[in-house]
């Protein structure tokens, strides 16, 4: 199969178009959304959603997000809508946060991996939503990489990662905030299952007290007592090793970097992650810059894309800089763990 690209900048009609047909249609489109690029399907269409799990490698036990064009359009596919999840909605939506709810009986097996609960979220992305609302259907989409790699910000990740393997990708430009969109469990009790841009603390001005789930932080076991399942598998993975570095202050992390770097350089090309106010240390090695330590937005907004590049580089390893776990910090880390494979420094 050969991979079309069309520029959304540039002939936005024409895209969109063919991207609603092609999902009507029961085939798979990459698309641009706020967060990363999705890769999605026909979300009522299990053969076209069968697809999704076939080109990213997914382990089917993963189950996907349903986007909708409109708050209203998450009504059908839920059995019950609580007053908290009216309250998120109306605040967050359209925007980086998805709501696992009780699923209706009109979802097809698949996009859920048979759970009886199916996450939903009306994207902040303009483009995103118009694909949706031509298609007429709530489209599934999870990230479109491939399966354990770093999700995709610009339209080149995908085409690195699907190349061959579906038939359009969408082409807006970089993805604004860079990082998957917040997971927030509701019942019995809010559950912060996957931390994102809409943070633990905005959640709780709103709705009180929200839990962190263990694994956000941790290894999640392998005995299914992952409540997202996607938090059991490896994620995120440049094709280096990648090691997350901590540190009470900013003088011990770059102290560890340095001298772990000259250690290892000899035996392969380094790089490091670093921020604005840490770079002045690394002169004369391989770095690049994610953002500003005070702006942990920024650091997360370019995680994924300096994980790309350090790999294109040649990188035979990363040392990814530690941000405290708070805020976007926590978003950040729980990304750059991940992408360790939990080892740290
Ligand atoms: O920002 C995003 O959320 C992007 C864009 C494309 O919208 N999508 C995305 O999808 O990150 P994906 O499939 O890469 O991540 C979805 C996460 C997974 O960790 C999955 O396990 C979890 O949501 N999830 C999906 N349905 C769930 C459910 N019913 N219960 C618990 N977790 C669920
Ligand atoms: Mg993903």
């Amino acid at each position: 199969m050969t991979t079309q690209m069309i520029n959304l900048a540039q002939d936005r009609e024409r895209g969109l178009t063919l991207g609603a047909e092609l999902i009507k249609a029961g085939q798979l489109v990459a698309f641009p959304t706020e967060t990363v690029y999705g890769l999605g399907a026909n979300g009522f269409d299990y053969a076209a959603v069968a697809k999704i799990f076939e080109a990213k490698g997914r382990p089917a036990d993963n189950p996907l997000i349903l986007h909708v064009a409109h708050r209203e359009d998450a009504l059908p596919l839920v059995s019950t809508f609580s007053d908290t999840a009216k309250r998120l909605a109306e605040i967050f939506w359209p925007g980086p946060l998805t709501l696992v709810l009780p699923k209706s009986g009109i979802i097809p097996n698949n996009v859920t991996a048979n759970l009886d609960t199916v996450a939903v979220r009306c994207p902040g992305h303009d483009d995103a939503r118009a694909l949706i609302e031509k298609a007429g259907v709530p489209i599934a989409a999870p990230s479109a990489n491939t399966s354990s790699r770093p999700s995709p910000t610009r339209a080149q990740h995908v085409l690195a990662d699907l190349n061959g393997k579906i038939p359009l990708i969408l082409d807006g430009g970089e993805c604004t905030l860079g990082v998957e969109s917040t997971v927030l469990a509701l019942e019995p009790k809010p559950l912060l299952l996957r931390p994102g841009l809409v943070t633990k603390e905005a959640l709780e001005r709103v709705i009180g007290e929200v839990e962190v789930h263990a694994a956000v932080l941790a290894e999640a076991s392998e005995d299914g007592g992952a409540p997202s399942p996607g938090m059991k598998h490896r994620h995120y993975a440049p094709n280096a090793e990648v090691f997350v570095v901590t540190g009470e202050s900013c003088a011990e992390i770059t102290r560890k970097i340095c001298e772990s770097y000259d250690a290892a350089h000899a035996r392969g090309k380094c790089v490091i992650l670093a921020t604005e106010q840490t770079a002045p240390f690394y002169s004369g090695r391989n770095y690049v810059i994610m953002g500003n330590r005070d702006k942990p937005e920024s650091v997360c907004t370019s995680l994924f894309s300096c994980l790309r590049e350090a790999e294109a580089a040649g990188a035979q390893t990363i040392f990814i800089e530690a941000l405290e776990a708070k805020g976007a910090g926590l978003a950040f880390m729980n990304r750059a763990l991940r992408s360790a494979g939990f080892r740290f420094l």
